[in-house]
């Protein structure tokens, strides 16, 4: 069952919150009330026990309520806390952050979603200072149903009319609802970080990647439901929660754990994989001779993970992305790579220093695909992991 917290203020749709508990109730929701002084001038605490089959909270010093449940643990205990109605002064003091009564030090020291149905004359909604507070409301995340447009109890008419209850239990369920799952069942191999060639057992060649951005894609699609495989080279970030990791050192080490890693019905590499490893990798410290010249290191190739494990053939991931790191020409060689290494997505970003992307928390990339070039904005690392999940979750389903 879950639980909604319902803040009732002083306005003379205080009457439609006698409803919207029936509806609650009868939906299966637990109903709390808690009412302001103002509010009591419209309904009774009576009506409003019986209907919720609940106490009714009114005092913000009663050592009672105190004692059974602190204000502090009220504002916690539910799922979502909604105010129906919102009054102009109710909304006013949630933007100011003012905490003088009950309602509003729930309303301020509360952890879950608020939703708010203001209820009030047209000329109060108008005003600029209703409007301003609605938007540093909305700025921080308060959800807003309504008001309706119609005529009022005043003989008014215009926008401010509360929502009608039917509609305000549907602005609630879809805020209690679980969040979407799309990937639930799905198998994700994600690579990040950079990797390490040796020179010799102390000595390696590397790179600035980070591993945040991958990281950050590996949480976000376990966020979605995906079982994530995360292979991450040496990186300092934490391992993101809910996720299995496997730490590799070199290409070759970071490859082997990715095919050891199929079937998968997606794969994201974003790892910073070294093109070249030392052909002369030496298995000793190599000394520093007196007088002698510096040694040469002569590179070879390492294993093209994203072309290997997108090419045509029975283990092949369904959707294949893979990362373009570039400083030059980024949107024509990103396209050049779709094609060549047979990936679905490329997620381009431009890594000049003067980006400050390598390492940092923000990215700004383009996500190139069969279908085109769509640029997004420059976003936290973060961000664009969200926004990367949501279109493989589109893309699988
Ligand atoms: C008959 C009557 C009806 C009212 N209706 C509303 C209303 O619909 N919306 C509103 O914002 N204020 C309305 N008010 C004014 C509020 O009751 C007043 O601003 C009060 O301070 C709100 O307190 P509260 O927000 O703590 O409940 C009404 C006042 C009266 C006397």
């Amino acid at each position: 069952m879950k639980r909604v917290l319902l803040i009732i203020a002083g306005g003379i749709a205080a009457f439609k919150a006698l409803e919207l508990i029936r509806l609650l109730r009868k939906s299966g929701h637990g109903v709390t009330c808690v009412l302001t002084d103002h509010g009591g001038q419209f309904v009774t605490p009576l009506s409003l026990q019986a209907l919720s089959e609940n106490k009714v909270y009114r005092e913000l010093f009663s050592l009672t309520d105190e004692s059974e449940m602190g204000h502090i643990q009220l504002s916690r205990s539910a799922d979502l806390v909604v105010v129906a109605p919102a009054t102009a002064n109710i909304l006013a003091k949630m933007a100011a952050g003012l905490a003088d009564d009950l309602a509003s030090t729930v309303l301020l020291a509360t952890d879950k979603p608020v939703l708010v149905a203001p209820a009030m004359n047209v000329r109060m909604w108008l005003h600029p200072a209703t409007q301003a507070n609605m938007k540093s409301l909305a700025a921080r995340g308060v959800q807003v149903i309504g008001p309706d447009e119609g005529a009022m109890a005043c003989n008014e008419f215009g926008p401010g009319r509360m929502s009608e209850p039917p509609a305000i239990l549907t602005a609630i369920e879809a805020l209690l609802a679980p969040p979407a799952r799309p990937l639930d069942g799905r198998h994700v191999i994600v690579t990040s970080g950079p990797t390490h060639e040796p020179i010799d057992p102390v000595r390696y060649i590397a790179n600035r990647s980070s591993g945040r951005q991958g990281h950050a894609i590996a949480a976000a699609l376990a966020a979605l439901g995906a079982r994530v495989t995360l292979i991450s080279g040496p990186v300092s970030v934490p391992d993101p929660s809910g996720v299995s990791v496997h730490r590799v050192e070199s290409a070759r080490e970071m490859l082997d754990a990715c095919q050891a890693a199929l079937p998968a019905d997606a794969a994201v590499f974003a790892a910073a994989v070294a093109d070249w490893r030392v052909a002369n990798a030496s298995d000793g410290k190599i000394k520093k001779q007196p007088g002698a010249a510096a040694p040469a290191l002569a590179l070879i190739p390492n294993p093209d993970i994203l072309a290997t494990i997108a090419a045509a053939g029975p283990n092949r991931p369904r959707l294949v992305v893979g990362f373009a790191a570039e400083t030059d020409d980024l949107l024509a060689n990103a396209q050049g790579k779709l094609v060549r290494k047979n990936a679905d997505f490329i997620v381009a970003n431009d890594v000049s220093p003067e980006t400050g992307i390598m390492g940092g928390a923000e990215n700004a990339v383009h996500l190139i695909s069969a279908a085109g070039v769509e640029t997004w904005p420059r976003l936290a690392k973060e961000a664009v992991a969200a926004r990367l999940a949501a279109r493989i979750a589109e893309a699988l389903t």
